[in-house]
């Protein structure tokens, strides 16, 4: 049995555990100005790359459900943990009982697209929440399409605590920055490009940069999801006559509105105005 939704055009849905989807989102307006964004955080249960399959499945729909209530057609799950543990469920399964004709999207596969372009090594390593990484999304992909390509992977369970709790530009990042990066190099010394394979890591940039070795490309998904949406709205003409256009962006989150606020402005380098939802 479909749900009723709503069928006037709305904004894109854009959906992380936390703060970590601003970065894709930024991206995102940069390329598509013209759309209406409605963002939502669940900063109330983040982080999510500590929990189990099944966990993040539930709250993952919870958000879907939410957005598609709110009238979007279209959800972009910003958030690499989701789209391991959640997107395939989502799209095999539950659109067909809440309404086949919306969309919902993830950041792995744009993300395994781009990087055979990038890689001269064929040697790639990828950072990522232990849920992105023990799913082996990445290296399931990647061998999918790019079979001649060596995948290095490696959790760093301490970096989303670090940006969720205000920490990026602390020295306990130094110590964790340094350590993981040297951990994934010693696991191949012909990596040649890294994949930031969690939304929240862009905001670590400067310390990763820090310690990457020089001449190791490293891959940030913003503005890679942000070209692979524009070429999917240009393919879909029947989605994106149904996104809004008019440029606003809503945020909303699961926690107080007032701790959102001050950290979300930082990624997205505006104010920004919060909503307290409730999933
Ligand atoms: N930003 C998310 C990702 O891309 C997840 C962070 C988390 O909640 O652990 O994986």
């Amino acid at each position: 049995m479909t749900v009723n939704y709503s069928n006037q055009p709305a904004p894109i849905g854009v959906f992380d555990s936390g703060f970590g989807g601003l970065s894709i989102l930024r991206e995102i307006r940069k390329v598509l100005p013209q759309y209406d964004y409605l963002f939502l955080g669940d900063n109330a249960r983040a982080p999510y790359g500590n929990r189990s399959f099944q966990l993040v499945y539930e709250f993952t729909l919870q958000a879907v459900k939410y957005l598609f209530g709110q009238g979007c057609h279209l959800v972009i799950l910003a958030c690499n943990t989701a789209s391991a543990k959640a997107l395939r469920s989502i799209q095999q399964r539950d659109l067909e009982m809440l309404d086949p004709n919306r969309r919902v999207l993830g950041v792995i596969r744009p993300t395994v697209e781009e990087i055979g372009l990038i890689t001269k090594s064929r040697n790639v390593g990828i950072f990522g929440t232990p849920g992105t990484i023990q799913s082996h999304s990445y290296d399931i992909e990647i061998a999918k399409m790019h079979p001649d390509i060596n995948v290095h992977s490696h959790a760093c369970p301490m970096w989303v605590p670090l940006v969720e709790n205000r920490e990026s530009d602390g020295p306990g990042a130094d110590y964790f920055v340094k350590k993981d990066i040297e951990a994934l190099m010693s696991k191949c010394r012909d990596i040649d490009s890294i994949i930031l394979g969690c939304t929240h890591y862009p905001l670590l940039l400067n310390k990763i940069r820090q310690y990457t070795p020089a001449g190791v490309n490293i891959i940030e998904q913003g503005p890679i999801v942000a070209k692979s949406l524009k070429d999917y709205l240009n393919r879909h003409p029947e989605i994106e006559q149904r996104c809004s256009q008019g440029g606003a962006c809503h945020y909303c989150t699961t926690e107080e509105a007032s701790r959102f606020s001050p950290v979300a402005s930082i990624f997205v380098n505006h104010y920004v105005d919060a909503e307290h939802v409730t999933l």
